[in-house]
């Protein structure tokens, strides 16, 4: 269970599905690091910065769900953790789209085995994503088999 919370949670930070977030305003002249972000301008938080931070993830590039694991194998939560984004208007939904993937993803893992396809081999996977507002998986060939 922990591995599966692990595997769940590096698929969305690897995923990184909402890169640029949603754009924000400043409601009042804002300094930060010594800059100063004047009221009412656009902000575009980009969450990518984050999710692939080299001073928060040991291997940022690389899907590895060790990145949500201690050395005893149990689950943490990691600070850098933000596809939800963060704040008063962070993803109204998270809690249903959290929930959402636990049970698809578990209930799929329970009813199939996935495996490449035979005439495909791992060096053919491709993981750069479909590029728009959303980041989107490139079409791809899977099998399934039932469990069953
Ligand atoms: C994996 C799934 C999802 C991801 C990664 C995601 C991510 C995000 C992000 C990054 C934002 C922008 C937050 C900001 O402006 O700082 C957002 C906003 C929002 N999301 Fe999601 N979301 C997901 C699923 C959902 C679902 C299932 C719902 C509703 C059922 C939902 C409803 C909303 C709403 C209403 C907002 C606007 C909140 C506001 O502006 O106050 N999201 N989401």
């Amino acid at each position: 269970m922990p591995y599966k919370d692990a595997v769940i949670h590096e698929i969305q930070r690897f995923g990184n599905i909402v890169p640029l977030n949603i754009s924000h305003s400043t409601p009042t002249d804002v300094y930060l690091r010594g800059y100063l972000i004047p009221k009412g301008i656009e902000v575009i938080p980009f969450l990518t910065s984050v999710l692939y931070d080299k001073t928060q993830w040991k291997t940022p590039y690389d899907f590895n769900p060790n990145h949500f694991l201690d050395e005893n194998g149990t689950f943490f939560r990691h600070d850098a953790f933000m596809p939800f984004s963060v704040g008063r208007r962070a993803c109204a939904g998270e809690a249903l789209a959290k929930m959402e993937l636990f049970l698809f993803f578990t209930g799929l893992l329970q009813a199939f085995t996935f495996y490449l396809p035979p005439e495909v081999s791992r060096e053919d996977l491709n993981l750069k994503p479909g590029v728009g507002f959303t980041l989107v998986p490139t079409p791809y060939m899977t099998c399934a088999k039932s469990n069953y």
